[in-house]
């Protein structure tokens, strides 16, 4: 029965139980986290034979030593594996470090200089959209650079297209836009092809410089065993003549190690030929080794879907569990609604508006730790105070489902409180 239909007293006695249920919990003096993305030793292990993997032997196709010195743009074998992975001509992709993050960075870095000489001249600021609830990291990115931030909702078939091109109409000094395109942290919802053809698009309404950020970070990151098909972007950019709007980002460090994998940035030749003259008083190259050990562990890329099979055969556990704990505890009581996704590694559940912080704070309380509210949104408010990301890659089955039973109660108690008090 739905918790919004029930009377006051009805209220005040479910009220009372859940009381007691935080108590208990409370007494049993838990340590849980479900607050971050990261894989789990499991998922560690299933790279561990990167480890050794060259046995000694350095030297590329093309004769060159991966020990040495050189090659900013990343090792061809790599490139390759990057393009096929972004759907891009190897000549359009590069390959990084251990985090597409320094990469995005770097991009914005890049760009601003720019941007921000435009802004000086029409005495305004560089600003940003944001498709919300959408990933932190990307808006502590524009809160270094004082770059403002514009929400835009994310429906389940992307950003909401109508107000973007509406909002890039009537404002040039709109620079960029943040994407997760496929499973997209936290909803897991992947654009549609007319979202996506609309995005190519978007140079044409935009001024100038404008980049669209593509972080698909989640490219590979199946559960299901039919995935999502994300639309090409570049294939159509290029038919629109707007590819120097559009950087692509990916990395392994969900597939391989999150501490130790390789990232790639795709986009124009003409942009890459730029961004390489900015990277190059910085180093003069990245970790090839890496690049190389890769390149044989994922065979090029073809054995990526076997591999990242096995991620999904661990993963699909838990997802199932978030979705049963609560469907079996919220499903029939109007208080909550949350994401199914089909891939990445969160689920979005949106509370009663107003409480998110409330159920957040309760389930500290009680020794779970979870995103704080507001972190999907820039500036970490969450104008409705409703979003929570649940990450549950990283615990034990046991531990998430001891987290879930925590959160579920202290979602029914906030929004009891919330319903007496309205
Ligand atoms: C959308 C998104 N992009 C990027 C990253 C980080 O990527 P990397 O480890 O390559 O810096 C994450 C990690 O959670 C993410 O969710």
């Amino acid at each position: 029965m739905k918790l919004t239909d029930f009377s006051d007293d009805e209220l005040k006695t479910k009220q009372s139980e859940l009381l007691g249920a935080y108590s208990q919990f409370k007494e049993a003096a838990l340590s849980l986290d479900l607050t971050r993305g990261k894989p789990c030793t499991e998922q560690l292990d299933l790279s561990n034979d990167l480890d050794g993997i060259l046995e000694g032997f350095f030297l590329l196709q093309n004769g060159a030593d991966v020990r040495n010195y050189g090659g900013i743009l990343g090792i061809p074998e790599a490139r390759q594996m990057g393009a096929d992975i972004l759907t891009l001509h190897p000549a359009q992709v590069m390959v990084g470090g251990n985090s597409s993050l320094t990469l995005m960075y770097n991009m914005i870095a890049h760009m601003i200089p720019r941007w921000n000489a435009e802004a000086k001249e029409t005495n305004s600021k560089v600003k940003f959209i944001c498709p919300v609830p959408g990933y932190d990291r990307h808006f502590t990115i524009c809160e270094s650079f004082d770059i403002e931030m514009i929400n835009v909702d994310l429906l389940s078939s992307g950003p909401d297209m109508d107000v973007i091109e509406n909002l890039l109409d009537k404002d040039p000094m709109i620079k960029g836009i943040w994407c997760v395109p496929k499973y997209s942290n936290p909803t897991g919802h992947t654009y549609d092809k007319e979202t996506v053809i609309r995005f190519s698009q978007l140079g044409k309404i935009a001024s100038q410089n404008f980049r669209i950020m593509w972080d698909n970070a989640y490219v590979a990151h199946h559960l299901t065993d039919s995935p999502a098909q994300l639309h090409d972007l570049m294939g159509e950019s290029m038919q629109a003549g707007t590819e120097d709007n559009l950087v692509m980002l990916a990395s392994t460090s969900k597939i391989t190690f999150a501490g130790a994998g390789i990232s790639f940035l795709g986009t124009s030749e003409k942009n890459l030929a730029a961004f390489e003259k900015y990277l190059t008083p910085q180093m003069i190259g990245f970790d090839k080794v890496n690049q190389l050990r890769h390149v044989r562990f994922l065979q090029g890329g073809s054995n990526l879907a076997t591999h990242m099979s096995k991620h999904k055969n661990l993963l699909d556990p838990k997802f199932i569990m978030v979705q049963k704990k609560l469907q079996e505890a919220l499903g029939d009581k109007g208080i909550a609604e949350w994401t199914k996704p089909e891939g990445g590694y969160f689920v979005s559940l949106d509370t009663l508006p107003g409480i998110a912080s409330k159920v957040v704070e309760l389930a500290s309380g009680a020794g779970v730790k979870l995103t704080p509210a507001g972190a999907t949104y820039p500036y970490g408010i969450d104008p409705e105070n409703r979003n929570i990301r649940l990450a549950p890659t990283f615990p034990s089955l046991s531990d998430l489902e001891k987290a879930l039973d925590v959160l579920v109660v202290c979602l029914e108690l906030a929004s009891t409180d919330y319903l007496l008090s309205h």
